[in-house]
């Protein structure tokens, strides 16, 4: 696909894993633009945690290719992903619980001055990135245990786009949230994408992600199914890509 003549800022192509004899992900390609939400569904074992961890640096695919903005990327390990400034957002966040949301941006990576930690810029920072991805944000000197799912979601989003996150990838981001926590993250999403941040969205509530999502890539059995545009299909026609494993009939080729 081409959008406008745009390069994706992600080309999954023609990706292979097998793990013993289970073909965990089968010749998957796709696509990822700028400021585009693309959901990853199928069941328990379709490939989906699979694909993404070999964006991520944590699974080596026996055969493929990863471009990112058009080139080949080399992604060896979780570092090498960092400096295609692709950053995954895992289900737990890997927050530290005791401390509070600039200690979290910061971790292991703080704004030091004359030797010593400097707390005082550390906060002013994580106030102006909060300001602009979660203005309702004021918790900032609680730890994090005292935020709720939502606001802990916006820490651990606040962090990788401080560290010039192009590319995030969340796993389930509203699984343990409520209605109104969804929502929340779900405007963070649309910050995210009008900064030009492309998101791949592991995401089982079908409901979530006509909501949040641009387009679909549907796995099963580690093939793709297809990829649709959500706003020409109905949840049922994607519950039964899930299901079925096939295209809608309106959408087949
Ligand atoms: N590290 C691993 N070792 C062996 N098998 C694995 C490993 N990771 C995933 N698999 C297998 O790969 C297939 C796809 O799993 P996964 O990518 O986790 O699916 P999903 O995320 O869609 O639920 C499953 O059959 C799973 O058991
Ligand atoms: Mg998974």
């Amino acid at each position: 696909m081409n959008r406008d003549g745009q390069t994706p800022l992600v080309e999954l192509r023609d990706i292979s894993i097998a793990f013993g004899g289970i073909k965990a992900v089968d010749h998957v390609s796709i696509d990822l633009y700028p400021g585009e939400v693309v959901g990853l569904l199928g069941h328990n074992g379709a490939g989906k945690s699979t694909l993404i961890k070999c964006l991520s640096g944590a699974y080596h695919m026996d055969a493929g290719e990863i471009r990112v903005n058009g080139e080949k990327a080399h992604i060896e390990n979780p570092r090498d992903a960092r400096a295609y400034n692709i950053e995954t957002i895992y289900q737990t966040l890997a927050l530290a619980d005791n401390l509070d949301a600039a200690s979290n941006l910061f971790l292991g990576r703080e704004i030091m001055r004359n030797g010593l930690v400097d707390d005082a810029k550390m906060e002013a920072e994580t106030r102006k990135i909060m300001g602009r991805l979660n203005p309702n944000f004021k918790k900032f000197n609680d730890p994090v245990s005292a935020l709720s799912g939502g606001q802990r979601q916006s820490v651990a989003i606040a962090r990788a786009v401080y560290f010039n996150a192009r590319i995030l990838i969340m796993d389930e981001p509203t699984a343990a949230l409520g209605p109104h926590e969804t929502q929340m993250v779900a405007e963070l999403i649309q910050e995210l994408k009008a900064q030009g941040i492309g998101i791949f969205l592991i995401e089982h509530d079908i409901h979530n992600v006509m909501k949040l999502c641009d387009r679909a890539s549907v796995m099963k059995n580690g093939q793709l199914v297809g990829t649709v545009n959500v706003n020409e299909v109905t949840d049922d026609d994607i519950l039964g890509m899930i299901i079925l494993g096939k295209k809608p009939a309106h959408l087949a080729a």
